[in-house]
């Protein structure tokens, strides 16, 4: 199965995929199997969704370390699009955070389509740098806190035991 994810993200976003701020935000971490899905028809893999243990690591005297999620990449495959398999995908996901308490989503995706349909928003996120180029509009967040408000700092892969993540 991690070829076909694979081989549909390939299909998705092309084979040069890896090089992006998003792949760099997740280096060395596991995907959160609750929160990551995967959908099928008639065996065959359509659509994908993995969410991933990141950190924002804020400035100060003492470096502070905020958990939260990163979302995506979010994949369909490019004929099946548009036939609501990714809005699926997302409502699982979200439900599944929602249900579990998770207070903090973020993904890096147009904002024409996340925050209409998922309420993620670049509200919050002003104050966080990333690893490599990010359109700021793009930076989103999804949260049910206020936690992270007014927080500055970079993202990156959080450093987490997976056990306590399933
Ligand atoms: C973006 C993607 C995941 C959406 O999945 P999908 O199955 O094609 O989308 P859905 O059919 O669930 O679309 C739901 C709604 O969002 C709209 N929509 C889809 N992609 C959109 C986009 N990029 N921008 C704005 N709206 C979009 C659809 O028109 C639909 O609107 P409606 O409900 O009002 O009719 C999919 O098109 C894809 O894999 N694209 C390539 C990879 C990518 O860009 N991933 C996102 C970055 S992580």
């Amino acid at each position: 199965m991690p070829h076909a994810v694979e081989a549909l993200l390939d299909a998705a976003f092309g084979a040069d995929r890896h090089g992006r701020t998003a792949y760099r935000l997740r280096i060395g971490t596991s995907a959160i199997p609750r929160l990551s899905f995967a959908a099928f028809d008639d065996g065959e893999l359509v659509g994908t969704l993995q969410s991933w243990p990141i950190a924002l690591t804020a400035e100060g005297p003492v470096a502070e370390s905020h958990p939260l999620i990163m979302v995506g990449p979010v994949a369909v495959l490019p004929e099946r699009q548009k036939q609501g398999v990714g809005r699926a995908l997302m409502d699982h996901m979200v439900a599944a955070a929602d249900a579990s308490g998770d207070d903090a989503l973020m993904l890096i995706g147009d904002p024409e389509y996340y925050d209409r349909l998922f309420g993620f928003n670049a509200d919050h996120t002003g104050g966080w740098d990333v690893p490599g180029p990010v359109e700021r509009h793009r930076l989103l967040a999804r949260l049910k806190s206020d936690r992270l408000h007014g927080r500055k700092g970079m993202l990156g892969p959080a450093e987490t035991d997976p056990a306590a993540l399933r």
